[in-house]
């Protein structure tokens, strides 16, 4: 039994529909192979990090196939659109403020008001893109902790059947993982050094690429970059219902009383899918001062869970 696909015209027709239905299909880019979900749902993206057994929620890149549908989920500038129109379709990634609020592209984005996009430069991803017709969030096709997978066979070794689909499109020919540059600022962050090089950029902005080490305004990594989403009142985790104090909004998981559930069936994928739009409801209401969370077993997606609201509740 096989999961993987060689490539043909009804194998892309297949994979553009398990993308719409929710499912997952790891694909070539020239970078890395991607574990690629609908963007736009989020409990296809929590397959994502369940399948790469990840124990946090990293932002994805969205990955997309015209330069017309960053203005859907970003915002763009003239420095934006000149770099796109340069290096794109390429192993180039931008970090911009989102323009697309709705909590389904939240998880995506871990909650940020920031968002990852890029546009690959393969045949294969850009005719499932343009086929499931929505943005396609995709981590590397490993599991976490694993090195990045550049054929369908690495794939299949990492992931297995947690995938539904591998399609076959050879060995990618960059071979590591997109260059990230933080566009938010006035000046260009490189994020993370990867398949487009530095120089390449510089001297086509004509200006220098800061990298970030050593300023703890510009961090390093992209990892340690990132300001997390934490609410704005006090939140405190782990709170039974017994627990739950008269002024707090109480975010149950499985049958409970509660003011919003993450999953009354205890399912951890739906709970991954609805923890930051729940996180931003409690913090948006107006009826309590502060914000309860049940306790989430600490399994499979549990463990991302817990590691995310663990630093919401550090927070003042
Ligand atoms: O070549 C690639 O970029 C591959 C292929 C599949 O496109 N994808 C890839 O994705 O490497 P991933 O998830 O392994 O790496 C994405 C990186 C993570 O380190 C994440 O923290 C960073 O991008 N990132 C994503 N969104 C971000 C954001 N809003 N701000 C800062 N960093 C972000
Ligand atoms: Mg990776």
């Amino acid at each position: 039994m096989t999961n993987i696909y060689v490539y043909s015209n009804s194998t892309i027709s297949k994979a553009a529909n398990t993308i719409k239905n929710g499912g997952l299909v790891a694909f070539p880019t020239e970078t890395v192979y991607g574990l690629g979900a609908n963007a736009f749902d989020s409990k296809a993206v929590a397959k994502i990090f369940e399948a790469k057994g990840r124990p946090n929620f990293n932002p994805l890149i969205s990955h997309i196939a015209e330069i017309e549908s960053l203005h859907e989920l970003a915002q763009t500038d003239e420095r934006v659109i000149a770099l796109a129109k340069q290096f794109w379709p390429g192993p180039l990634t931008f970090v911009l403020n989102r323009k697309k609020l709705d909590p389904s592209f939240d998880l995506v984005c871990a909650g940020l008001p920031t968002l990852s996009v890029r546009m690959p430069n393969h045949p294969i991803a850009l005719e499932l893109i343009k086929q499931a017709g929505v943005p396609i969030a995709a981590p590397s096709a490993n599991r976490s902790q694993s090195i990045s997978p550049t054929t369908a066979r690495h794939v299949y070794e990492s992931l297995g059947l947690r995938v539904d689909m591998i399609i076959d499109g050879g060995a990618c020919n960059v071979g590591v993982e997109s260059t990230i540059i933080d566009l938010t600022t006035q000046k260009t962050v490189l994020l993370r050094a990867g398949g487009l090089a530095k120089e390449d950029i510089e001297n086509f902005l004509n200006e220098e690429v800061i990298i970030s080490h050593g300023n703890p305004e510009l961090p390093s990594s992209p990892g340690q970059m990132l300001k997390h989403y934490a609410p704005k009142i006090p939140t405190r985790i782990n709170i039974t219902p017994q627990e739950r104090s008269e002024n707090e909004f109480y975010i149950g998981f499985g049958e409970m009383q509660c003011d919003l559930n993450l999953s009354p069936k205890a399912d951890l994928v739906e709970a991954a899918a609805n923890l930051f739009a729940f996180m931003h409801l409690a913090e948006e209401q107006t009826k309590y001062s502060a914000i309860a969370i049940a306790p989430i077993p600490d399994i499979g997606l549990g463990l991302a869970i817990n590691d995310r609201i663990r630093r919401a509740s550090y927070n003042k």
